[in-house]
């Protein structure tokens, strides 16, 4: 098995980005058997399709490369790096993009909804970075990609492009190209603000109260909990209780994906007792998990050789799995 999956850099981590997206990497890798690889890019060259900010996006990437790190992303197991420094990936695009049919991209309900009414003005990058996210996989003949429901159209599209080529410029028992198949990974947590149960945990949010944030010390955990927003009612002791009731569910389920356990369980230890005693112990079993990331997140956000050297090794190492697709795929096409 040979996972690939991309993930945005993005600076201000919070408990939302670890619970959402970071720990399923971590588990991906965790749950790989001897003889298969992980390889986890960060996508900044994804990151140009759209205005940006050149030292943000330096320090967005470093950021998510130190976040990865910190969660348990190991970069002598699974193969780290980001896509800038491996210049194939654009390589393999451009010769992607020979196969690939403007009608394709057209019809991708992202491109779609992102350009809006204004085409004209967009970037070519925002058309074509599905064709970029076909090389990121096809490059490294990935047999599976985790894809939640809003990239499975880009997928189907790469096995298109992959199915294309193949067919038009390889012999049929001498595939250039891996048909990746998706894989829906388990559903990833999704965790609401602190101070608006309806509103999702985000670093665009300009109350700093609404979030727990990878950074945070032990103090910030405790007076964020205990001053985030509540009911009156006690914990119910079981999980239809808790409907109309976004607020408790919300830090119920925190405690529960934190603690590895459903929110049935925790409330049959819970229900019953009020925030006055349900809030400590989530504030403490945040502390007690989130200390140990923090303290690594930190000391390598400090550390920029050390996350220079993490990135320049796991991008060596991916140069080295692309090479034999690349060439490849010269040879195919006469170059
Ligand atoms: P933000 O909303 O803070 O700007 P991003 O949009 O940069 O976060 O998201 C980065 C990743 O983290 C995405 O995979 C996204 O699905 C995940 N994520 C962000 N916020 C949450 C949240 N509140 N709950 C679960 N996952 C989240
Ligand atoms: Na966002």
């Amino acid at each position: 098995m040979r996972v690939v999956s991309g993930i945005q850099p993005t600076g201000n981590l919070h408990l939302g980005n670890y619970l959402g997206a970071i720990r399923n990497w971590v588990r991906m890798q965790d749950a790989m058997e001897d003889g298969s690889t992980c390889l986890f890019f960060l996508a900044d060259l994804h990151a140009i399709s759209m205005p940006h900010d050149p030292a943000e996006l330096k320090s967005a990437t470093l950021e998510m490369a130190a976040a990865l790190v910190a969660c348990g992303i190991d970069p002598a197991r699974s193969v780290l790096f980001n896509q800038a420094q491996v210049p194939a990936h654009a390589e393999l695009q451009w010769l992607l993009n020979g196969t690939a049919r403007m009608g394709w991209l057209n019809r991708m309900t992202q491109w779609k909804d992102k350009a809006g009414k204004n085409r004209e003005g967009q970037s070519v990058a925002l058309f074509a970075y599905p064709v970029l996210q076909a090389a990121d996989v096809l490059l490294y003949q990935a047999t599976h990609v985790p894809v939640g429901e809003d990239q499975k159209q880009h997928l189907e599209l790469a096995r298109d492009i992959a199915q294309k080529f193949n067919n038009d410029f390889a012999s049929e028992d001498a595939p250039v190209f891996t048909l990746p198949e998706p894989f829906i990974p388990p559903e990833a947590a999704r965790i609401m603000s602190l101070r608006d149960g309806s509103a999702k945990m985000s670093k665009s949010d300009p109350s700093e109260m609404s979030r727990i944030n990878l950074a945070d010390d032990a103090d910030a955990i405790m007076q964020k909990i205990r001053k985030a927003k509540t009911d009156p009612e006690p914990l119910p002791s079981e999980a239809a209780g808790l409907a109309g009731r976004p607020e408790a569910l919300n830090l119920v389920s925190i405690y529960g994906a934190m603690a590895g356990r459903q929110v049935a369980d925790v409330l049959a230890e819970f229900g019953g007792q009020g925030f006055g005693a349900f809030k400590p112990a989530l504030g403490e079993l945040l502390v007690e998990t989130l200390a140990p990331i923090s303290a690594r997140f930190r000391e390598l956000k400090q550390d920029r050789e050390a996350l220079d050297a993490i990135l320049a090794r796991g991008a060596a190492r991916a140069r080295e799995l692309g090479r034999p697709t690349l060439d490849a795929t010269y040879r195919a096409l006469g170059l």
